[in-house]
């Protein structure tokens, strides 16, 4: 695996070759892994990226505190990517970035209504990531679904020479999604944390027994949580494709969910198909 930290370096040491790319922000688990396993199926050359983006940071978030472990991520990634980009703040923000993509109305709903400037900071980075790296397929896990939704949307719009793949969502064995930040949860706050998931595919058995007035499931599930001292941010049915809120004669939705615990924010989301 070879580390490389400039823009300049990685165009020549890519020049020419197909590339499959996993972007992340470190501190690797096991669900960044599983990407960069799908990641080789692609391409004769993985690449994953480590760089803790500001511009996706809150002034009030946890930019400073975010878990940076780079020696560690080196030796998980080593054996399944070929190249390793570490740019520093100023490699990839050389001068002060004053154009950013602007987002639809949806990057302002659900994470977007709790993170005022999140998907631009993020969007922005994903936009300069992947004309820096020029891959021809990029993975990302559907943990981060509207975030997903979002990089689809900016690569279908702006006619990008990608493919865009989702990986499923990696959980530890009592169903809680893996995240970098679980790591912040107290004791306590972990034993609790899987009921984010269990909630929702309550949630999801609902829909699929037959329920179509999601109003009361949003409700219900966010009575639950908030029960057991959550704040929740938004427990949501969207059609699944376009994310907008759920119609009757939908067929394929996604329940999405997020709420801190103590001081963790932590989301989640269940696709629901219906059968026809
Ligand atoms: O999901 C993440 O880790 C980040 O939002 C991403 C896509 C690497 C952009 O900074």
């Amino acid at each position: 695996m070879r580390i490389i930290s400039t823009v300049n370096e990685l165009r020549d040491g890519l020049a020419g070759q197909r590339v499959a790319f996993v972007p992340t922000m470190g501190n690797l688990h096991d669900g960044h892994l599983e990407l960069m396993r799908q990641a080789r199926q692609y391409a004769s050359v993985v690449v994953a990226s480590i760089f803790v983006n500001p511009l996706q940071f809150g002034p009030n978030e946890d930019f400073d505190r975010y878990p940076r472990t780079f020696d560690t991520d080196c030796d998980k990634a080593r054996s399944l990517v070929d190249v390793l980009f570490a740019p520093t703040v100023n490699d990839m923000y050389p001068q002060q970035q004053t154009l950013f993509v602007e987002l639809p109305d949806i990057a302002n709903e659900l994470c977007g209504a709790a993170r005022p400037g999140h998907f631009r900071g993020m969007a922005t980075v994903v936009l300069k990531l992947l004309n820096i790296v020029q891959p021809q397929v990029a993975l990302f896990g559907k943990k981060d679904y509207q975030q997903l939704h979002i990089i689809r949307q900016m690569v279908k719009q702006f006619n990008m020479p990608v493919r865009i793949e989702g990986g499923e969502t990696v959980r530890a064995a009592d169903g809680l999604a893996l995240s970098s930040r679980n790591q912040y949860l107290s004791g306590a706050e972990r034993e609790e944390a899987p009921r984010l998931y269990r909630t929702l595919q309550e949630a999801r058995s609902s829909l699929l027994r037959g329920e179509r007035d999601t109003e009361r499931l949003q409700r219900e599930a966010i009575g639950v949580l908030a029960d057991r001292g959550w704040l929740v941010d938004y427990v949501s049915v969207r059609d699944r494709l376009t994310l907008r809120a759920a119609q009757p004669s939908d067929h394929d939705w996604v329940i999405l969910a997020a709420g801190t615990l103590g001081k963790t924010r932590l989301l989640d989301n269940i696709e629901v198909c219906l059968p026809g």
